[in-house]
């Protein structure tokens, strides 16, 4: 039974803390939140998507109002960041010194520098620093990936990713200094799974618009790839907080013989498109928990077995936040970038 500590119980914080509770293998048994130090506090129970917080119960867990306590809980083998992105350093670095195993939330870190350190910290000590990108673990992406990787369709020809949503309303994400807006908090998913498809690209194209954060707040970039022609393109942006939240998150992709359609929350939710025949719909399997639950599993899994996981690795983090760099550097130059 692996004993698990949440730092920072937020929206991210209960979702993982739920999503923990189907696993038989681990138990959340500690976290740590400076908001207990007021009774008056609410726990968070929101999210993009629905479905991603469920019911949990708090009753029987310690409670740290500071993070250091709960590092300092020798029960406590593996730590789970879910704490604002300028905090992951910190808190990283210390649980890693202390021979604890870790999950960061994404982005793995505020730089790409700091994202670095401690990669090379975890690597030093021999424990697991796991990137929460949990676009890996989703189902759907799961399949683009496969058969991206196994040529089903053919070479893919052009992919499109999208994703826009509401901008949560909690204060952090109105600090563009520390968040760094919707173009590394939200969009990094997709750059992410561009570099889980295709690797690292030879060059970034990016436009992007600056929110009231100060960060950049909506992005669009074109990706180039050497030896490859595809025409690869992801927009993320956030539109203004409202009651109703709308959140789309979508690829079109397609390939010599197919083209795949994936919208989240549409009935179906992925759908093909091949020459001479009707729209198939691609069968699902149920994923209870959704991306989440699959990646703190395989989390727990690698801290168990003691070795990286093969899905993502810290490695994965530091060159997400380093493409999503890039990216800015061609939004603020107006030029192309290479890598
Ligand atoms: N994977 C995803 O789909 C996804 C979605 C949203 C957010 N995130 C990431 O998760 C992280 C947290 O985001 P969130 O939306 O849950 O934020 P949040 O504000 O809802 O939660 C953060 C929590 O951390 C606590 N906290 C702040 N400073 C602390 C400190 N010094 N010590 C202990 N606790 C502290 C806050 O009180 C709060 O409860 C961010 O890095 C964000 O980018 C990931």
């Amino acid at each position: 039974m692996i004993n698990v500590g949440i730092i920072g119980l937020g929206s991210m914080g209960m979702t993982h803390l739920e999503a923990y509770s189907r696993l038989d293998c681990a138990r959340v048994i500690a976290v740590a939140d400076r908001k207990f130090a007021d009774p008056r506090a609410s726990l968070g129970r929101v999210g993009n998507v629905a479905g991603q917080v469920g019911e949990v119960a708090l009753g029987a867990l310690r409670k740290y109002t500071d993070a250091n306590e709960l590092l300092a809980d020798p029960e406590v083998v593996a730590v789970d960041i879910c704490a604002p992105t300028h905090l992951h350093r910190e808190f990283a670095l210390a649980a890693i010194r202390a021979g604890k195993s870790v999950l960061v939330e994404k982005p793995l870190a505020r730089t790409a520098a700091a994202a670095r350190e401690m990669a090379d910290a975890a690597c030093a000590a021999g424990v697991v620093l796991m990137p929460a990108h949990c676009m890996r673990f989703w189902r759907g992406w799961d399949w683009l990936k496969e058969v991206v990787v196994n040529g089903r369709f053919g070479v893919v020809e052009s992919a499109a990713f999208t994703r826009i949503g509401a901008k949560p309303t909690v204060p952090f994400y109105n600090d563009g200094v520390n968040c760094g807006g919707a173009h590394l908090d939200l969009h990094i998913h997709d750059a992410d799974f561009v570099l889980h498809l295709f690797g690292m690209p030879l060059a970034a194209t990016s436009f992007g618009r600056l929110g009231e954060s100060g960060a950049v707040e909506h992005t669009f970039t074109r990706y180039q790839f050497a030896g490859m022609d595809a025409f690869v393109t992801a927009e993320g942006g956030w539109t203004r907080a409202s009651e109703n939240r709308p959140f789309v998150m979508r690829f079109v992709v397609t390939f010599e013989r197919a083209t795949a359609v994936y919208h989240f929350g549409a009935d179906p939710e992925l759908q093909l498109y091949r020459p001479g025949r009707e729209p198939e719909a691609v069968v699902l399997a149920p994923q209870p928990g959704l991306g989440y639950a699959s990646e703190v599993a395989e989390f727990v899994r690698c801290v168990e077995a003691g070795r990286a996981s093969e899905r993502v690795t810290a490695e994965d983090g530091v060159c997400a936040i380093q493409l999503i760099e890039a990216e800015l550097r061609s939004i603020e130059s107006g030029q192309t970038v290479y890598l």
